[in-house]
């Protein structure tokens, strides 16, 4: 899709399904190791397990106490304040290209240093060096460029600053970012293929996900809806589960300012 097809749907899904209990537009993550601990969650925030879990995996080891923190490509804002409210930053900053999605964030989520911003991921409105990380939630397939992205972040990051990353795309396209990442003014430090854990999520959630578009979507756009929301007998599940569709998550650091 093109980036002004991407901008529309988001701008439509803003403007038209105001809830505030639609936090999240992420696919999950489900952890497969049965060892791993359980990840603590207030009952406010059980709904949305699964798409939290996938910024818990992103955000990982790194420790974001004290941190100025900025997500690109915020959504509806369930993210950012997941950080904000459960690992302890300094500042949380969310921008998105969408306004009706920026304003849902101002509205719906408040945690102290959480603050929203509109604004494109190819032209960050921040001054250089200004974030310790950089989280990024499955927002880059929207972009026409990955390369001019990973340029931005490198401007806007500290130096020793993190860039927290988890998307999708088809088994070609993957190679291709993954080619991008690695040769990107940022250094790969971790890149891990997750598809198993976001198949899982699909799975566990399908209930939910599905009694969400019912309630909440009309009917005539179930459809074409079914697709991007990747419900079970979607094609895009059927992709995942085939391999066809990837799912990757990657940790990148700026080692030095003068790598560009
Ligand atoms: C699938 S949603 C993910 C939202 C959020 N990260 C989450 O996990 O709930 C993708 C988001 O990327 C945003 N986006 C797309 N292109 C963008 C751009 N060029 N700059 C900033 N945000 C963008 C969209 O508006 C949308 O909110």
């Amino acid at each position: 899709m093109r980036q002004v097809a991407w901008r529309s749907l988001y701008e439509l899904l803003g403007s038209r399904v105001r809830r505030p209990e639609w936090a999240f537009m992420n696919y999950g993550y489900a952890p497969l190791d049965p060892r791993q601990e359980t990840l603590a969650l207030g009952p406010a925030d059980e709904p949305d397990r699964m798409c939290i879990q996938l910024y818990d995996h992103v955000v990982g080891d790194v420790d974001l106490r004290g941190a100025d923190v900025l997500e690109v490509g915020c959504g509806r804002g369930g993210g950012s304040s997941f950080l904000a409210r459960y690992r302890a930053p300094r500042t949380v900053t969310g921008v998105d290209l969408s306004r009706a999605g920026i304003a849902l964030c101002r509205r719906y989520r408040h945690a102290p240093g959480l603050s929203f911003v509109q604004g494109d991921a190819l032209d960050l409105p921040f001054p250089d060096d200004s974030f310790d990380s950089v989280v990024n939630v499955e927002s880059s397939h929207c972009y026409p460029s990955v390369e001019t992205f990973l340029a931005e972040v490198h401007r806007v990051l500290r130096p020793g600053g993190n860039l927290l990353f988890a998307d999708l795309r088809g088994k070609v396209a993957m190679a291709e970012l993954e080619a991008t990442l690695r040769t990107s003014p940022l250094e790969v430090v971790d890149m891990r293929d997750i598809t198993p854990n976001v198949c899982t999520a699909l799975e566990v959630d399908d209930d939910r996900r599905r009694a969400l578009m019912d309630a909440w979507i009309p009917r005539p756009f179930h459809r074409p809806l079914e697709r991007f929301v990747a419900v079970e007998g979607s094609s895009t599940h059927a992709r995942f589960r085939a391999g066809e569709n990837r799912y990757v998550s990657a940790r990148l650091v700026k080692t030095t300012t003068a790598l560009i």
